[in-house]
């Protein structure tokens, strides 16, 4: 199969002394150009990303000819409308008359009493994640070769992203009718924060590249899985066994879909190993961004950052998750021995890929340290007689401490952050 060697795929700089990439979905700063300026500032000027139609058109004709292998292939994973599972099923019904109806709701509110105010944060921002879906479909469909042309389009790719969706849609509505029903959140914020947010857009850059597209669905699609289990695990130790048995459903609808984008970087490896490498590094360089980068609520210009250091605090989805992930996929699509690459630039992207899971991990390690603030007072101690250096480290510790900010979410609440 012929592969190109198109400029937007370069990357220069892809060696292992090159600035590791940090990860947006983490504790730290949101940088500039990622952050939204309030209140809809973000699709024109702070884009960093509008780079489009990065692949060559004569690249298109891969797709085509891959079809009828999606026919056989991926739409399998598409599950039954009649054997899906559907909200309703996981919350109090209405049709059953009024008193079974509130008495199943007392039994929700009861049950929801016990969870943190940390865990509504980060169930909101994954609600946020689910509901958003508009700005994913819109996003798929302009991915070149792959896109749904029409709104109905015969294509197998599209009839993927179209059942996708569907799939997808319960999701959002399931966890914000419990939300909704526990009390614990502020639903007019929240509804807020939604439509500011699938005004946003988003801005990961995937050039309208379906090389790049798959990488990241894929990618996404594990971080779910991830996320949602997690959550679910939670949701058991506070108390709220039938959110954890949503938790967990989502969390396997997830890890079918993760199996179809898997299953088709794995082809695409096999029919054009240089270009899908040089994809999987470029997306790896540029940062997996979690979608609802861009979210905003009407007050918190950071909200964004301070709900994934949430996630992060509260084990939901870490560093170590990211490294985890990249380990995942290094084994499955068998990148450290994938043959076939033929140029030297894809051998750089496939060595590029391969040492990154190992900088996370170290990165994890730090961030640990850095959260024992009684590491940070007893190293103050020990470097007494050198009062820059207690100066500075007073500061951070003061700044450690200090981190904590209001979620409107939650009424306005405050939690560390
Ligand atoms: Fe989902
Ligand atoms: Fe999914």
């Amino acid at each position: 199969m012929q592969t190109t060697n198109f400029s937007q795929f370069n990357i220069p700089s892809i060696v292992w002394a090159s600035p590791p990439p940090t990860i947006t979905m983490l504790r730290g700063k949101t940088t500039s150009s990622r952050r939204l300026s309030p209140p809809y500032s973000v699709a024109s000027s702070t884009s960093r990303h509008q780079v489009t139609h990065s692949m060559p058109p004569e690249k298109v004709e891969i797709f085509k000819s891959l079809e009828p292998w999606v026919s056989e292939y991926v739409l399998p994973f598409r599950k039954p409308v009649e054997k899906c599972w559907q909200p309703i099923e996981f919350l109090p019904d209405p049709s059953q008359g009024p008193e079974q109806f509130e008495e199943e709701v007392r039994a929700l509110r009861q049950r929801t009493s016990r969870l943190s105010d940390e865990y509504f944060v980060v169930l909101v921002g994954n609600m946020l994640t689910e509901d958003a879906l508009p700005t994913y479909q819109t996003l798929f469909n302009t991915w070149d070769g792959v896109r749904d042309e029409t709104g109905s389009s015969p294509c197998p790719w599209a009839i993927w992203t179209r059942a996708w969706s569907a799939e997808e849609n319960r999701h959002g509505d399931l966890l914000r009718t419990y939300l909704y029903l526990s009390g614990r959140v502020d639903m007019l914020m929240v509804d807020k924060t939604l439509q500011y947010s699938i005004g946003a857009g988003i801005d990961i850059g995937l050039e309208n590249n379906p090389y790049m597209g798959f990488v990241y669905t894929s990618f996404q699609e594990r971080a779910t899985f991830l996320t949602h289990g997690n959550m679910g695990k939670l949701a058991i130790e506070g108390g709220d066994p039938v959110l954890a048995r949503i938790c967990g459903t989502i969390a396997a609808d997830e890890k079918r879909h993760e199996n179809a984008y898997t299953r088709i970087i794995e082809k695409l490896l096999e029919v054009d190993p240089n270009t899908t490498m040089i994809a999987i590094a470029y997306m790896m360089r540029k940062r997996i961004t979690m979608p609802l980068h861009l979210m905003y609520d009407g007050q918190d210009p950071n909200i964004f950052s301070h709900f994934s250091a949430i996630a992060q605090k509260q084990g939901v989805y870490t560093s170590r998750d990211y490294a985890e992930i990249l380990e995942f996929f290094i084994t499955i699509w068998k990148l450290e021995k994938l043959e076939g690459l033929t140029t030297g630039e894809a051998r750089r992207a496939q060595d590029f890929v391969c040492r990154l899971p190992q900088f996370f991990i170290t990165k994890w390690v730090l961030e640990k340290l850095e959260a024992l603030t009684g590491e940070a007072r007893r190293a103050q101690d020990f470097v007494c007689r050198l009062p820059r250096k207690i100066r500075r480290l007073e500061n951070q510790s003061k700044k450690l401490e200090s981190r904590s900010t209001k979620f409107s979410w939650i009424f306005n609440k405050q939690v560390n952050v």
